[in-house]
């Protein structure tokens, strides 16, 4: 994520991720079920303004009419969670304004409110001056939500338990992992995470995700094609019969797609390419289909912690 100071307070990019691998390995007493997962950040983002107060109340507005601005909303969550960090003395006092500019697609398999949280976490840790241990901040970062995790340590790592054990993928600390580029496909219909989940029978044999991170971090779009992933597609199609349409358009434009794929539990798709023309070219060929808002992404690009106003 991107930090950076405004008058005030800070402001945050929130970057939306895509699965690259997903595999379920079985289901828990909890009800959740244990992932193996690779995710990769990419360049679209949810913009966050923080401005803090000594209100007591967390107060949320957001562009997008259909997102709730109470507590069902992760921000809202993530405040009020951290807000306990401050202790009894501190936290009735700790406020703060925030405002919320969607880009990335709701229902989607992106991220975007896990990574609005991530964002939140961060923002007020650092307004309120708490100074949270990074142990501390992961742990609440899992109880928020599964993926909430990940957007602490982005932009690529391995997940696992229900998602919040993050294995960042810096195996070369002195080199950033390598990009690739996507053509990104977000249908106007969402899936619910729950229901996909619901709908879903764990394999006997699950698929290794070792051949996807070494495909991942040789860098090369063909390899990584071949061992794109994503236990949950199949059952997200059957919940939304009109995927079906979406996977088709990226068939359709296979060989000039190294591989394509549903991210998370869904709506959004990707489709792999060789380079950013590749990615482009896709795009025009996909826009005149009415299968959805199409982007050209690049993925897991390295950020700058804070960069100055
Ligand atoms: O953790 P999060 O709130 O993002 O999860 C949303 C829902 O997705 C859960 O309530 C659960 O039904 C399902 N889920 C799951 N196993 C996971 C992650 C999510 O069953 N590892």
């Amino acid at each position: 994520m991107v930090i950076r100071p405004i008058a005030g307070g800070v402001q945050v990019l929130a970057p939306a991720k895509l699965n690259l691998f997903l595999e379920v390995l079985g289901r828990r007493p909890d009800g959740y079920h244990e992932l193996e997962t690779l995710m990769v950040a990419i360049d679209l983002h949810d913009r966050l303004s923080f401005l803090a107060d000594d209100s007591g109340r967390i107060a949320l507005e957001c562009d997008d009419p259909g997102l709730p601005t109470g507590p069902g909303n992760l921000v809202v969550k993530a405040a009020e969670r951290l807000r306990l960090e401050a202790g009894p003395d501190r936290s009735p006092t700790l406020g703060a304004r925030i405002r919320l500019e969607k880009s990335i697609p709701s229902q989607a398999g992106l991220g975007g409110g896990s990574s609005d949280a991530a964002a939140t976490l961060v923002a007020l840790d650092r307004l309120w001056g708490l100074d949270t241990p990074p142990g501390r901040l992961r742990e609440l970062a899992g109880l928020i939500g599964s993926d909430v995790s990940f957007f602490l340590d982005a932009p690529a790592a391995v997940c696992r338990g229900r998602g919040e054990r993050v294995e960042p993928l810096d195996s070369h600390p002195e080199s950033s992992p390598p990009e690739f580029h996507a053509v990104l496909v977000c249908p106007s219909v969402g899936v619910r995470t729950p229901d996909v989940y619901a709908g879903l029978t764990p394999p006997d044999r699950p698929v290794p995700i070792g051949p996807a991170v070494d495909a991942f971090l040789s860098g090369d779009p063909a390899r990584l094609g071949r061992c794109l992933h994503n236990r949950l597609q199949p059952v997200a199609e059957r919940i939304q019969p009109a995927l079906g349409r979406v996977r088709s358009a990226l068939i359709d434009l296979t060989p000039s797609l190294d591989g394509h794929l549903m991210s998370g539990s869904g709506s959004a798709y990707f489709g792999l390419a060789r380079d950013r023309q590749a990615a482009s070219d896709a795009a025009s060929r996909l826009g005149d289909l009415g299968i959805g808002t199409i982007r050209v992404v690049r993925c897991a690009v390295p950020e700058p912690d804070t960069h100055p106003a």
